[in-house]
């Protein structure tokens, strides 16, 4: 099996508070991974660990069968990140914005101005690039948080609960591009609170809550094993919560 990521016996202690209780799981190539779990149950934590902005306490994490500790620019070349709080510089166009990201991956001249083009193309942006941010609305920001993840075309990203809060108009748009983005070539790990979007674009899913993974397999596998053809009751029976809060 291919895999892209590795992550074993990776834990995160706040304090007294343990936000990752040593999990381990396996992204495969070229997969849309469904990262599920209630309030707190410490998706971001371990995303961020994967994206290396948290330092973790133990485990590892292996990209391409190359630790991270020992190499973390081989990650973070092939990596974009789009995180659960949008990142983006208010005092800048959209164009700029994803320039800026795009360029702190080595890109200049003419592919930097061919990718900025690209990723502003892909999320519907294209015609408001000379827009500042401030002008946008909630599910505009969003998919410029996502141009700006994407436009160095990373072969592994991760989007940190990308839908929250915005119109159904952006929300169509996004897992559009979410599916055309895996038909190119890329692995991502997709974080969501809604499950007919699980349903609809993940390949495989893993369900945390309080810090441990409870359950992991494909939409189909899950339904069968619960005798369930719910996904949200089968959130409500490991978790004892609903999935959305
Ligand atoms: N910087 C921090 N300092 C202290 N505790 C933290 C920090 N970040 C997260 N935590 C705690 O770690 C646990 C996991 O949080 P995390 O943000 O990873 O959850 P989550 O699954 O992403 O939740 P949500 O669905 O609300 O985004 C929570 O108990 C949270 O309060
Ligand atoms: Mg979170």
């Amino acid at each position: 099996m291919d895999y892209i990521l590795k992550v074993k016996q990776l834990e995160k202690n706040y304090g007294e508070r343990k936000a990752v209780k040593g999990i381990s799981f396996n992204v495969k190539s070229g997969e849309i991974l469904g990262f599920l779990g209630p309030n707190g149950a410490g998706k971001s934590t371990s995303i961020n660990m994967i994206a290396t902005v948290v330092d973790y306490d133990k485990g590892s994490i292996f990209f391409r069968d190359t630790d991270v500790k020992s190499d973390e620019n081989y990650l973070k070349q092939n990596l974009g990140v789009v995180p659960q709080d949008i990142a983006v510089f208010t005092d800048l166009s959209a164009y700029d914005n994803v320039k800026f990201f795009c360029s702190l991956y080595g890109f200049k001249g003419k592919e930097l101005k061919q990718n900025v083009e690209e990723a502003l193309n892909f999320v519907g942006l294209w015609d408001r690039r000379k827009d500042l941010p401030s002008k946008f609305s909630g599910g505009m920001k969003r998919r410029l948080n996502i141009a700006c993840a994407i436009a160095h075309k990373p072969k592994l990203l991760i989007m940190d609960e990308p839908t929250v809060g915005i119109d159904t108009q952006s929300r169509n748009n996004i897992l559009e591009t979410v599916k055309e983005l895996n038909k190119n070539g890329t692995t991502i790990i997709y974080t969501s609170h809604y499950m007919e979007e699980v349903e609809s674009i993940c390949t495989n899913l893993i369900i945390m809550d309080e810090g441990s993974i409870v359950e992991e397999g494909t939409t189909e596998e899950l339904k069968n094993k619960y005798s369930k053809d719910n996904l949200e009751e089968i959130f409500l029976q490991l978790t004892g919560k609903a999935l959305r809060d």
